[in-house]
């Protein structure tokens, strides 16, 4: 449970000596953020697992790749049956990534670099084996400690069925039954209450109806934001509220649950009263000096319902993740930016851009794989670079890593186990980054992973990929100064320009941004180029699958 340590009271964001400026208002408007997966980006102590002390040996690479600020992924103590996403302590760092004392070097490190440092917190649920639960089951029906989570009475004559209709995100139903307290795998036969997970049944859904929970995450974003963490990526924002009675979901919702139906029409999701947490984040935030942000995770597919995280007295970003769900297509692309341009105007927020994170298909292998989906993922990332707003690149996207088709033994997401092994889950997406060498680890763990990594990689460590101008590496580090330098890519301007049906134009001030999602090449304006992400023609003109962008003749 989190308590301020009594010994450790330095309300301080940044140290004296460090580059940022704690005044800096609205940083978090158009910054590069990092997205760190720490169990997959840089291994300090070789045991084949990621850490914070890998994090802080690897600094030097973010600040030269131009990032201003990371995201840190869960590195709390967790049994890991959600890859930290059911976190057992919020105010500990598990073993497996290292220490506070290593958490606290690595904040000071990113400081002094300039890089801010934001982490995840999980609101939605506990691990099963958080204290509370373990008291919740120990614990009578209807007591006090069972109060903090969702337990009810099941239905059927021995209250065998569960209270409700509702499905776990990975499979399943939503609810798991306790037998002598407790989790019993056979709910059949026997036991007593039932308890929500909307992900897996060692994720117990939090009520956030009782005041206890809201005032115990007070205490967990204090006790970081006290170690001068810059802000938070909360977790599945649109979830805590569930609806007054938890009623059976329709059966049309049952059968589309997830598939493209407004989120607030699934009970699990986005209820009026979520907003009522994130304007208590937001004070909390407030409260701290330096300009604490938070970022949401709201899968919310209605633009103006999406929009309403971001209000005012709300949350700081909340994701736009149509880009991730476009294809390779120019009008479903167009209507992605259109449409989180548009839901993001309204509040004043700027829209924030995302093409990959530990939960996708990585966009080179959603764009075909191959040299056809590298092309198109550096063509995309100049769009992703050039767009009014907050970015955020998965660790990774910088190598133009690929998703891995990882043999059956290898998997770990619960995802394959709850699907009764029809749905292979995320460990594609979440393999170890390859920092060097020409075999497997990559300099990633001594021996070897806890994921196993491709031999084809060996071209894309960053070693390699240091050494070439050309690379993908080469090309971000220079996407993203050029970003860095472009007064007019850090204002809110946006014009569409025609070039075509199969063309994405657009003008940020004096730089025009073309990609072309055809497939023939296309003939550019006049126009000195700042980046491209391919060669152009000999004619010069645009190939296919590529992207640039143009400054005034000059
Ligand atoms: C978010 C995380 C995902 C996790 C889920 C449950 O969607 O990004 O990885 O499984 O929440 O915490």
């Amino acid at each position: 449970m989190c308590r301020p340590e009594a010994s450790y009271n330095r309300k301080v964001t940044q140290s004296a000596s460090s580059p940022i400026d704690a005044d800096s208002s609205t940083w978090w408007r158009d910054s590069v953020f990092y997205q760190i997966y720490p169990r997959s980006f840089a291994d300090g102590n070789g045991d084949g697992a990621g850490d914070l002390v890998g994090v802080r040996q690897r600094l030097d690479y973010l600040r030269d790749l131009g990032v201003d600020a990371i995201w840190l992924s869960p590195f709390y103590r967790s049994p890991m049956a959600d890859g930290g996403y059911d976190v057992a302590d919020p105010c500990d760092v598990d073993p497996m990534f290292g220490t506070l004392t290593d958490f606290d070097e690595m904040l000071s490190a990113a400081h002094l670099r300039g890089i801010r440092v934001t982490i995840d917190i999980v609101p939605n649920h506990f691990s099963e084996q958080h204290p509370w639960f373990q008291e919740a089951l120990a614990a009578a029906p209807g007591s006090a400690a069972r109060e903090r989570f969702i337990f009810r009475d099941g239905r059927g004559a021995h209250g065998e069925l569960p209270p409700n209709n509702w499905p776990s995100v990975f499979g399943g139903p939503a609810w798991h039954r306790v037998a002598d307290g407790a989790r019993t795998e056979t709910p059949e036969a026997g036991g007593e209450q039932w308890y929500l997970h909307i992900f897996a049944p060692e994720q117990p859904d939090l009520n956030w109806a009782n005041p206890e929970v809201p005032a115990e995450f007070e205490r967990i974003m204090r006790f970081w934001l006290d170690r001068g963490v810059d802000g938070f990526r909360i977790d599945v924002a649109h979830s805590m509220a569930k609806p007054r009675g938890l009623p059976d979901m329709d059966q049309t919702i049952l059968a589309a649950a997830g598939a493209g139906l407004p989120h607030h029409l699934d009970p699990r999701w986005d209820q009026d009263d979520v907003h009522d947490h994130h304007r208590g984040f937001r004070r909390i935030l407030d409260s701290y000096p330096g300009e604490r942000m938070a970022v949401g995770e709201a899968w919310v597919a209605d633009d103006e319902r999406l929009a309403r995280y971001v209000r005012g007295d709300e949350l700081h970003l909340t994701f736009n993740f149509k880009l991730v769900e476009a294809e390779w297509d120019a009008t479903e692309l167009r209507e992605a930016i259109d449409m989180s341009l548009t839901a993001m105007r309204g509040v004043g927020s700027p829209a924030t851009w995302v093409l990959s994170n530990h939960d996708v298909v990585r966009h080179v292998t959603r764009y075909g794989g191959g040299q056809i989906g590298l092309a198109r993922a550096r063509a995309a990332a100049l769009l992703q670079l050039s767009l009014p707003g907050a970015v955020y690149i998965y660790n990774g996207d910088e190598l133009g890593l690929p998703n891995v088709e990882l043999p059956d033994w290898a998997l770990q997401d619960p995802t394959w186990e709850r699907s009764g092994h029809t749905d292979r889950g995320r460990d594609g997406e979440r393999v170890p980054l390859p920092w060097s060498g020409s075999r497997p680890p990559f300099g990633f763990g001594a021996e070897s992973s806890w994921l196993p990594m491709p031999p084809e990689w060996a071209a894309l460590t960053v070693e390699a990929q240091s050494k070439d101008r050309h690379s993908t590496l080469a090309f971000y580090r220079e996407a993203i100064a050029r970003r860095r330098e472009l007064r007019s890519l850090h204002t809110p301007t946006f014009e569409w320009s025609d070039h075509g049906p199969d063309v994405i134009a657009y003008r940020r001030g004096s730089i025009l941004v073309v990609l072309n999602a055809g497939t023939t090449q296309v003939a550019l304006p006049a126009g000195d180029i700042v980046i491209a992400s391919e060669p152009l023609s000999a004619e010069g003109q645009l190939p296919p699958n590529a992207a640039v962008w143009l400054a005034p003749k000059g």
